[in-house]
């Protein structure tokens, strides 16, 4: 079986352009526009190229950008009295701090200043514990993004076995509260999984987000399995390659996800529906 491309880039583009679209509409109704701040801390390569795409998204979607850069010699205290600004602020509908930051700031104290209704990343403990309890409001970006993607392939996901690898706050462990809130049978594997092969082996829907390039080998496919892979690592060459070794995996697939391309869109565009909820009350 060779597999159908899962085409987040045209998902993510379909969903930045309705997010648009809603925009325009509020604010011909007197509405605000979304005001998004991303904040980042020092100068993380990655970080950088992340918090660009994600300026230019919110440009392009008729967003409200107050995204501010800090050198990374900032305090603890500074980012938290800038989040305290910017809770209190009523045309900041969303708040995210960019990740990693750097070694002399607390992630997880940050994290919990964000007021949970603008947090948009869905990180705050109050955000997870209403996704682990079934109530849902703000989810994190990445595993939303995978489940609209799910959603086009129209296959249904109760009682599928599905396997997460990678047990992370940011991908794994959301992803699986997520499936099994759609009423799949869902294993998360990680590092001190015993036979990885023999767990991927057995799903019918795969997803991968560890950050080694080719970690999942394509033999260990079951045929006809959904496999989406959320890894991007930047090779030697400069390519970029997923966590899953995607040229075997695609002959045995039903559908994949290719990288880039894949999920990686998804994210941006999920940051932004986040935020539109916030903005206009649409579900949070
Ligand atoms: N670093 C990698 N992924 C993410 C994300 O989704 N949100 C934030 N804030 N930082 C990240």
């Amino acid at each position: 079986m060779t597999a159908k491309i899962l085409d987040g880039k045209a998902i993510a583009e379909e969903l930045r352009n309705s997010i648009k679209d809603e925009v325009e509409r509020q604010v011909a109704q007197g509405n605000k526009r979304p005001g998004l701040a991303v904040i980042m801390v020092g100068e993380d390569p990655a970080s950088q190229v992340y918090v660009r795409n994600k300026k230019l998204a919110c440009e392009k979607a008729g967003f409200k950008d107050v995204s501010e850069v800090l050198p990374a010699s900032t305090s603890q205290e500074e980012v938290l009295a800038l989040i305290d600004k910017l809770n209190a602020d009523d045309d900041v509908h969303g708040i995210i701090v960019q990740l990693p930051v750097p070694d002399h700031i607390n992630p997880e104290e940050i994290i919990e200043r964000i007021h949970p209704c603008k947090d948009v990343d869905g990180f705050h403990p109050y955000n997870v514990g209403r996704l682990a309890t079934r109530m849902p409001q703000l989810m994190p970006c990445t595993p939303h993004g995978v489940m609209t993607m799910l959603a086009k392939t129209g296959i249904p996901l109760r009682g599928l076995n599905a396997v997460v690898v990678g047990a992370s706050n940011i991908v794994g462990v959301p992803m699986m509260l997520e499936l099994l809130n759609e009423r799949a049978t869902v294993t998360i594997c990680h590092s001190a999984t015993k036979d990885l092969a023999e767990q991927v082996g057995r799903a019918d829907l795969v997803v991968v987000g560890v950050g080694i390039p080719n970690m999942v080998k394509g033999d260990w496919i079951k045929d006809g399995a959904i496999v989406i892979d959320v890894g991007i690592n930047r090779m030697d060459d400069g390519k970029l390659c997923g966590d899953v070794e995607y040229d075997v995996a695609k002959e045995k697939a039903s559908w994949i996800t290719p990288v880039p391309g894949g999920v990686g869109p998804m994210t941006i565009a999920t940051l932004l529906e986040n935020t539109m909820k916030v903005a206009y009350q649409l579900d949070c």
